[in-house]
């Protein structure tokens, strides 16, 4: 599985206050939204675009545009909805498509709850999001429900990852690169990231 670290001043700078057990619910949405905006710029570096036409006020050009590039974003809930809105600020024209996903807190397994999208999504670009690769159950779980609608390509956009997520990817789904912000150190006895930011959920929302 391709892992790109996105490895930026600004990112590095962003997740430090992030993790910040004193950081705000309202700061903490904030940084999730730029975070992702900027993994975002990173991560769509590959999708394809035409040539077009276009006319300057000077002279009649050729420039280039994702016209007819389909993109479904793909949030897994809860945590995942924060970082749609920053997605969505560098792909207004994307479509969206949920995940229910929840992870039992005995079991550290996904249950899903919710996925509705049609099918054949040969000329769609899925970019699957959710802040947390810990055990990467749902986030696997993710992308083989997506890989049943036959999309175009799929890449996925996490804030963090840990070499136990990783590895799992690698094993399920070795031809989804990821995108991330940090790569932590591992998963703690309750399957937490360490260090981590906590539970990206309840700290987004505020309710557990
Ligand atoms: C968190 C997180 C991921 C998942 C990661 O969600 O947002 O979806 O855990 O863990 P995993 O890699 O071990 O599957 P959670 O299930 O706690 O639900 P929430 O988003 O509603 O808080
Ligand atoms: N889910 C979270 O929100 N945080 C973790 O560290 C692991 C799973």
């Amino acid at each position: 599985m391709p892992l790109h670290v996105v490895s930026h001043p600004l990112i590095a700078h962003k997740m430090t206050i992030l993790r910040d057990k004193s950081t705000s619910m309202k700061k903490f949405r904030e940084l999730v939204d730029e975070i992702t905006l900027l993994l975002a710029y990173e991560a769509t570096r590959e999708l394809p675009t035409t040539e077009v036409p276009v006319e300057t006020p000077l002279v009649q050009t050729v420039g280039r545009s994702l016209v007819h590039t389909d993109v479904i974003l793909t949030p897994i809930l809860r945590a995942g909805l924060g970082m749609l809105h920053g997605m969505m600020q560098i792909i207004p024209n994307a479509r969206v498509a949920y995940i229910g996903m929840q992870r039992n807190e005995k079991t550290k397994l996904p249950e899903t709850y919710y996925f509705n999208v049609q099918d054949h999504l040969e000329h769609s670009h899925i970019i699957v999001v959710d802040p947390m690769l810990a055990t990467a159950g749902s986030m696997s779980g993710a992308v083989t429900l997506v890989k049943q609608k036959k999309p175009g390509s799929i890449r996925a956009i996490c804030l963090i990852a840990c070499p136990e997520g990783e590895a799992r990817m690698d094993r399920d789904h070795p031809d989804v690169p990821v995108y991330v912000a940090a790569r932590d150190e591992r998963l703690n006895e309750n399957a937490y990231i360490m260090p981590g930011l906590g539970d990206a959920g309840d700290r987004m929302f505020g309710t557990p």
